[in-house]
Parts: C-alpha cells; structure tokens; sequence
C-alpha cells in the first residue's frame, strides 16, 4: 500500500538519471546569460546543494563526489529511494551527503543549514497543489541570500495538446489491476487502440506522436510520467508568481540557447516579443513562439543585475572544455525552424579546444573577429558539447575517483535501454555526461586495467547480447578507447 503517497507513484522506483542543467556551474552561466550575477563558490568555499524528489540519488550523488568540499543533501519521500541513493553513497565512501526520507509539504518546519543552490528535476508538476506549497515554505527557509533554484516542469501552452492522452492513460491504467508499471503500459495499450480506431483527438499531432513513441520508454519513467493523481503542466508566469514568495526572481531558461530570440525566433517573432520589456510576459511569447514542453527554469533568491559589460567580464574569464570528441562535433544548432549552422569563428575554438579546456577569453582570441563570449559559451555548453571548468587544472580527487570506480563495477551489462548517467571530475563539479559503456570502461582503468584489456571487457559484457549484435558491442568498446578516453582525461575524469 502506498497511501502516504498523496497520489504520487510510489510502488515502483523512478529510473536513475542524472541531468546538466542540475549542475552549479551549468546554473552560473545560465544565470550569467540572462545578466544575473550566479556565481557561486567552487574553489575553497564550502557550500551545500540540496536536491529535492533526488528519486535514486544518482545526480545527488555525483554531485558529492565531484566537489568535495561542499554539504550535499538529497530529499525524497520514497524509502526505496533514499534506501538505493545511501547505498550508492556507502559504497562509493562518499561522507559528505546525508540523504533524507520526508515529505516536501512537512520538511519546511526542519532545520536546515542554508542551502547555496537546489535543484528539483521532474517534481513540480508531478505533485499536488499542497505539496508545491511546501515546497515554497521550505525553500523561502532554506536558500540561502544569492541562491539558485533550479526548477524543471512541464510547462504550458506547449503541453496543451498532450494533457487528454495523460487523464485517458491515467484513467484507464487505474482501472487495470496491478502496480503502477503495469497500468500505464495497459493504459497506453488502450490509448494505442482508440489511436488504430481514428479517436479524433488522437489525431493531434502531439498526442499521436506520444502514443507512437511511449512504448518505446522505460516502465518507470512512464509510470511516473503518466500515473500520477495531481500531473498539471503549469504556465511559466504561474511558477514564478509561485516562488516569489519565497523571495525568488526568476533569472533565466537552463536550457542555455533560449537566452537568444536571435536563434529561437524568426525576425517578426522577435518584433513581437521586443514590444515588452518585462521578462514573464517575454517568456510567455517564447513558450507561444516554441515548443517548450519541458521548461527548466533558474531562479535566484535577491538577483542581482550586471551590465553587459560585467557579465561579459565574468564569461570572459570562465574555463570550458569539450565533452564530446572533436571530431565528433556537430557544426549545427537546433532551432525551432530546423537547423541553423554555427559561424565560421566556432570550427578555430573547436581547433583550439582539442587540446584541454581554456579560458573563454583565449579562445575568443583564436577567431578574429569574434568578440561575443555569452555566443561563445551558450553555443559551446547549450548544444551539449562542451562544459563549463569551475576547477581548471584540479585532478580528479580520490572521492571521485572511487565514485567512478564504483559505478564502473556496478555496471555488468549493456543491454536494455541507456539511462542518462556520468563520470564525476572534481575540475567540473559535476559529472561528465557518460552512457555505460563508458563508466564501465573508466572504472576498470581507474581499478588499474589496461586500455589494452579490450578483449576481457568484451568477455565480460558480452553475455546477454546476441550473437548478432557482438560486432556491435565490439565497437562501442572500441569507440570508447579510442575516442572518449581523452575527453574523460580533459574533463577531469582520469588523471592527465
Ligand atoms: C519524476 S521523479 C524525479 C526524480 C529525480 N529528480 C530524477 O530526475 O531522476 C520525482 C521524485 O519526487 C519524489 N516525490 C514526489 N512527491 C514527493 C513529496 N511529496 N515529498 C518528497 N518527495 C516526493 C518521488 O518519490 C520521485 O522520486
């Protein structure tokens, strides 16, 4: 019996994820992109992150491992949960997370040292109208002066098309006997026969995309997607009316590019957009103009403003570094129109970067011409092909070297579908956006392997896939030695 849930799933655990924009310094360029000063304390200051609905822990969990120095707590109400992210954090040695079983909408009358940054992925409009309000009253408590909040939701009018297919596969899989898992696939499978029968609503370009796409997704991630009591995707206005009353101004989109009207928009869209100066009515117009179905969003607890000219002071002396293989580096942009290609000055940053991180300033030096550092970044980081350095030049610490020696033993198999998961590195803060193959390939290196043991690893792996599939598997190990090793080394992963 999950009574206690309030409505929310909980008789199946969430799937493991780890996300970019719940990184600090990911949060302190997007604050910076929107003029905000976000900077935060990464070389000796000692902070603490908070994460609230932490789900397995895994983000909580990389975030300890890779800024040992800081306080990480991580908030859940679902023991099996909190159970799995102590585990992780036990055996990876972490000392520096507490993970807390309670419920959001008691937690605010706890005391708790104030936090410098938190971060709520996929909670907001997944839980019931009280909830949120506990969630205000602890995080007008808690964060402290200058904090940032990251918050992610599904948001409106984007989701508009969708919330009929979410109340018919809620509906339905309630009727249908068994845990949560259970109901949203025989949901769906109801949802997919009224499709076949020509349901009109079904027709709808978003609703029939999702019914096409769900089966694909893994149960548990559909089972909180879709089988929760209170799920209401929420207008941008409404959230941030929500969290000014914990004294929190909303600062700017976490998904980097969308600080520029520029790509985002056609030039009539912007001259719309440009007739208002107050930033919830301009986010408005941009939820109408693009497709936002997931908004992540940073709020800042007393934002202060900086000039063009003291943001681009800051971005200037940030560190970045590739997370992808140069040569594997996309020259296009996603924009809401199709594809926009990057200017010439990107192909002399992505030469420059070849070599290991640098100063943003440097880099601008390599491309006459180009004098932009917020392009610079945003593009870089926002295309999710390079990262901010907050701790240039810091080894790996022992804490994350054993972290990532620890997920690498836990991994045993590479069949099924790929969580969002990472490498921890002390010099970013946060973790190197990884896929299996690679944790497991780092920890059998940090374990004192050799890149040469290709063929063990391949023994070791190659037990649930086909026969016909080991060619494969033979080349994402190969692709894993070949080509990531020295981005991993470059961001901080395995020693230099
Ligand atoms: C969709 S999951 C997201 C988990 C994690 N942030 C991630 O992205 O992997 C939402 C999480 O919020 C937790 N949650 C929901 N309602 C809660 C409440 N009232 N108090 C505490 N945790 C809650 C759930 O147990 C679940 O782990």
């Amino acid at each position: 019996m999950t009574d206690w849930a309030g409505g929310y799933v909980a008789d199946i655990e969430y799937i493991t994820g780890f996300y970019r924009p719940q990184a600090p310094a990911h949060l302190t360029l997007a604050g910076l992109l929107g003029g905000v000063d976000s900077r935060l304390p990464m070389q000796t200051d000692a902070a603490h992150y908070l994460e609230l609905g932490c789900g397995r822990g895994m983000n909580a969990a990389l975030m300890a491992a890779s800024n040992p120095g800081w306080q990480v707590t991580a908030v859940d109400y679902n023991p099996a949960h909190i159970a799995a992210g102590r585990s992780l954090a036990n055996q990876a040695g972490l000392d520096n997370i507490t993970f807390i079983e309670a419920d959001f909408a008691a937690l605010a009358e706890r005391d708790m040292r104030p936090a410098d940054v938190v971060s709520m992925h996929g909670v907001w409009s997944w839980v019931s109208p009280a909830v949120r309000a506990g969630i205000v009253r602890l995080l007008n408590r808690v964060v402290a002066p200058g904090g940032l909040v990251h918050l992610s939701y599904n948001a409106l009018p984007a989701w508009q098309g969708g919330i009929g297919l979410q109340r018919l596969v809620f509906e339905a899989g309630r009727r249908s006997p068994g845990r949560s898992d259970r109901q949203v696939t025989a949901g769906l499978a109801f949802a997919g026969e009224l499709k076949d029968a020509s349901a009109r609503y079904l027709m709808d370009p978003l609703a029939s995309d999702l019914v096409a796409r769900l089966g694909e997704a893994a149960v548990g991630y559909l089972a909180h997607e879709y089988m929760n009591a209170h799920w209401s995707p929420c207008f941008h206005a409404d959230v941030a009316a929500a969290l000014s009353d914990a004294k929190l101004d909303w600062a700017a989109s976490g998904n980097l590019l969308e600080s520029f009207p520029d790509l985002m928009l056609s030039d009539t869209q912007r001259g719309l957009l440009n007739r208002y100066e107050d930033p919830i009515m301009r986010e408005l117009v941009k939820d109408i103009c693009m497709p936002r179905q997931l908004r992540h969003d940073l709020f800042v607890r007393g934002a202060r403003r900086l000039t063009n000219e003291q943001r681009d002071a800051v971005l200037r002396e940030l560190f970045v570094v590739m997370s992808v293989p140069a040569d594997d580096f996309v020259f296009a942009i996603d924009v809401p129109a199709g594809q926009a290609e990057m200017g010439p000055a990107f192909r002399h940053f992505v030469k420059a970067l070849r070599d290991g991180p640098m100063r943003v300033a440097d880099l601008l030096a390599t491309a006459p011409g180009h004098s932009n550092p917020a392009e610079l970044a945003a593009v870089l980081v926002g295309t999710n092909q390079a990262l901010i350095v907050p701790r240039p030049g810091t080894p790996p610490s022992t804490e994350a070297i054993r972290f990532n020696r620890t997920l690498g033993a836990q991994i045993t198999s590479l069949a099924g579908p790929e969580p969002s998961g990472g490498l921890a590195s002390t010099a970013l803060g946060t973790g190197l956006p990884a896929t299996r193959a690679m944790q497991f390939v780092c920890g059998r290196i940090l374990a004192g392997e050799g890149e040469a043991d290709l063929d063990t690893w391949f023994q070791d792996l190659r037990h649930d896939i086909p026969e016909e599939k080991h060619e494969t598997l033979h080349r994402i190990l190969h692709d894993v030695v070949d080509n990531r090793l020295g981005p991993m080394r470059q961001a901080g992963v395995l020693p230099g």
